[in-house]
């Protein structure tokens, strides 16, 4: 191995690793050395593609559309994307306000390059998803972390937003539902949010990725209040297509020039095949098979909830959405890190603490995430029971 001491730029000095993925290293290491475990750590679902999406790549591959594509995405999918905002919220969307990206994760770096200067600050939930403070900083920006409670289902309210805008905050980007705590926030506290940051003149950035995954409360677009916020999705989780690597934002028409400045320059455009495969997405057929998976991961949050509470774990109210949750150990043990560890040396499940999703509380908290089918929850279930039973 080289010895050289190389210079890395500062940028990165700032950055911390995504640690969910130390424990999924970590499992997929003892999985190797023969041990079995149940696997609660990755934001993915366990659900195979839909045939329909694997039907569209094939035939896109055979066709041979291999090449480069307009770097906003091809035209069919973001007319199929438009679209669906109309069949799912009856929102009339231009598509020329689509822009589909190499992932959610592309979207949400081109935003914050978009908005942020160096010493800008941007208002984020904490906990909450972690790459986001780390895009902020390579735009050169601060994150400003706004604690978040239970009692609030873990999101931000027009008031916290007042209490925590800076001289130097330009915006403020929330997720409903959220990672790590699946919680949503309802309509009037995204209205009332919007009220607080256009007062201010600030950019409003809804991270709406985990729509279509809410269980027993109704599900509603920031699109509904204002055309002005920059919304992002993906096909990642509601759709199943992690490693298809697209996502999407709608922006407001004045930012698409400045935008494609950034995406034609950056990656050119986002990967052909995936773009033709999720044309399938929107097959009735496909919509059918996800709105089964809805249901089944609702059934298994019935189950693991409750199971969770019996073992000693806090979840003060169920989560509304999403595939996680965020559970309070303070009963437990009083370091979430070494917990985690734990759990997965001796008990075989491996979830993710929760300083990986901020500082507030963190070090009482982890995160399962409820992707694995039934009876491996069950096993979950049994194995940290018979762990924390020997204790
Ligand atoms: C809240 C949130 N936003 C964005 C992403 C990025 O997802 P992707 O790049 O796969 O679209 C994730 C991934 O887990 C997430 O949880």
């Amino acid at each position: 191995m080289s010895k050289k001491k190389r210079k890395y730029a500062n940028r990165l000095k700032n950055m911390t690793s995504f640690k969910v993925v130390d424990f999924l290293e970590a499992a997929v290491a003892m999985e190797a050395k023969g041990h079995d475990i149940v696997r609660m750590e990755a934001g993915e679902p366990s659900f195979p593609t839909a045939p329909a999406i694997v039907s569209a790549a094939a035939r896109a591959l055979k066709e041979e559309k291999t090449h480069y594509t307009p770097s906003f995405g091809i035209t069919e999918l973001r007319e199929a994307i438009a679209g669906f905002y109309m069949t799912r919220y009856g929102l009339d969307v231009a598509p020329e306000r689509v822009v589909v990206t190499t992932g959610s994760s592309a979207a949400l770096g081109l935003i914050c390059d978009l908005f942020i200067n160096p010493g800008d600050g941007l208002l984020l939930t904490d906990p909450g998803y972690p790459c986001n403070a780390n895009f902020v900083r390579r735009a050169g920006g601060e994150p400003q972390l706004v604690p978040v409670y239970a009692d609030n289902a873990y999101q931000l309210t027009a008031e916290l937003v007042e209490q925590y805008w800076q001289s130097n905050t330009i915006g403020v980007m929330i997720a409903s539902p959220s990672n790590p705590t699946g919680e949503i926030i309802d309509l009037e506290n995204q209205r009332a949010i919007n009220e607080v940051v256009s007062q201010r003149d600030g950019v409003l950035i809804m991270d709406e990725l985990y729509h279509g995954l809410v269980y027993d409360k109704s599900e509603t677009s920031i699109l509904e209040i204002t055309d002005d916020a920059f919304v992002i999705n993906s096909f990642s989780k509601y759709f199943g297509m992690t490693g298809w690597r697209l996502g999407w934002m709608i922006v407001p028409e004045d930012a698409l020039v400045p935008i494609s400045v950034m995406t034609q320059n950056f990656y050119i455009s986002p990967p052909s095949i995936a773009q033709y495969a999720a044309l399938g997405a929107f097959e009735d057929s496909t919509i059918e098979l996800m709105e089964a998976r809805r249901e089944e991961f609702q059934r298994r949050r019935d189950f693991f909830v409750p199971a969770l509470r019996e073992l000693g774990f806090i979840i003060p109210h169920m989560p509304a959405g999403a595939f996680y949750v965020y559970a309070n150990i303070e009963n437990l043990a009083d370091d979430s890190e070494a917990f985690c560890w734990q759990m997965l040396e001796r008990a075989g499940v491996a979830i993710t603490p929760g300083t990986d999703f901020g500082e507030y509380l963190a070090r009482q908290h982890v995160r399962f995430s409820y992707t694995q089918p039934m009876e491996r929850l069950e096993l979950a279930v049994e194995r940290l029971a018979n762990v924390l039973d020997g204790r």
